[in-house]
């Protein structure tokens, strides 16, 4: 069995910046509130890019630090929740543009837990021996989803992707935890186009927005995050102290406070980017891990933990053990 090792990481947003002030210039909100509330000051929101766009702009940088041929990648995972098309898949899109002839590909549906199930499958793979080099991408174009018109949803959320290359090595990804709680399938959901056929009399217009039951997504938000860190924690014998940051989904800053203070550890270890991006549900994880990655916050041999939550309802984690490449 082999081991996982990140060894390149990519991300990408799109260049309009839109503030909490502008939302305010056409719906009933205000500054005070979002960041209040939720620690978003800003979110990125495309104009002209769709998901497989950002995809391969993250892919490509990702690609590059990892210093490999993208004919070397034999698998690419795009996960998302709002790929350009239901087939061809985003994953085989960027596997056109980038030149990765020698990939399986296919797109990933978990929401905003996608990297980390990603994370997961790419693992297994690796392990087995059945690929050797993977592009893993988070990506959402969610702004595409959003009614402009529901304040409760429509101002938490941005766009953006980031992109990891995973392969052979000897430090790596340390232990994985992922479920699904189908139960609460209604509390977070993006309808696809409804029935229709010969047979049905189907003529409604589609209002198929992102629709989100805010306070129940919170409440399993806190839970599912400590059952998830303690999970991982518990697999790999470490304890939170050895650990140097949680990348967590980036969904609201208050869930993170909450989180930290259930745990008794400091806030800081958990690394946020929401005031800049809000929530860009599969891509969150792995934008936020390129910028630390960029930052030079990561060094050989620190521990961390990406633990994500979101519609399905999915969750998930993984104890990884960082090498610079
Ligand atoms: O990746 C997906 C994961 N998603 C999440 O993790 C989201 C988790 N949930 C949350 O972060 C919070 O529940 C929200 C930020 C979505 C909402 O916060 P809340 O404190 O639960 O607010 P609320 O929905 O209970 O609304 C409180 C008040 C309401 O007014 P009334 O009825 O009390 O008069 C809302 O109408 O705030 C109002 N409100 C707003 N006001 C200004 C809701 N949205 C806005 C807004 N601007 N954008």
């Amino acid at each position: 069995m082999y081991n996982v090792q990140i060894i390149g990481t990519g991300s990408y947003a799109p260049g309009n910046i839109v503030s909490n002030d502008f939302l305010a210039t056409f719906m009933d909100t205000n500054d005070e509130w979002i960041s209040g509330r939720t620690g978003i000051k800003e979110r990125r929101i495309s104009i002209d890019e769709n998901t497989s766009d950002l995809a391969i702009k993250a892919s490509i940088k990702a690609i590059e630090e990892a210093k490999i041929n993208p004919q070397d990648i034999d698998l690419i995972i795009v996960a998302t929740a709002t790929p350009d098309y239901f087939f061809p898949s985003t994953a085989c899109i960027v596997q056109k543009k980038i030149g990765a002839k020698n990939a399986t590909c296919f797109d990933l549906s978990a929401a905003c837990t996608g990297f980390v199930y990603g994370l997961n499958v790419a693992t297994q793979f690796i392990k087995s021996g059945q690929s050797k080099t993977v592009l893993l991408i988070g990506a959402e174009t969610i702004s595409k989803s959003l009614n402009w018109q529901d304040r409760k949803t429509c101002v938490l959320f941005g766009d953006g992707a980031g992109a990891a290359v995973l392969t052979r090595g000897e430090e790596g990804i340390i232990s994985i935890y992922t479920g699904s709680d189908g139960d609460g399938a209604e509390f977070l959901e993006y309808a696809a186009p409804q029935l229709r056929n010969i047979f049905t009399n189907n003529s409604e217009e589609s209002n198929n927005y992102l629709k989100m039951q805010g306070g129940e997504v919170f409440k399993f938000a806190v839970k599912i995050i400590i059952q998830c860190i303690e999970k991982v924690l518990e697999e790999s014998n470490y304890g939170i102290e050895e650990i140097k940051y949680i990348v967590p989904h980036q969904a609201n800053i208050k869930i993170i406070e909450s989180s930290a203070k259930k745990l008794g550890i400091d806030k800081e270890k958990f690394f946020m980017n929401i005031a800049e991006y809000g929530n860009t549900s599969a891509a969150s994880i792995p934008l936020a891990l390129d910028q630390m990655n960029k930052q030079g916050l990561l060094q050989d041999g620190d521990k961390i933990i990406t633990v994500g939550f979101g519609g399905g309802l999915t969750y998930g984690a993984a104890l990884i053990e960082w090498k610079n490449n």
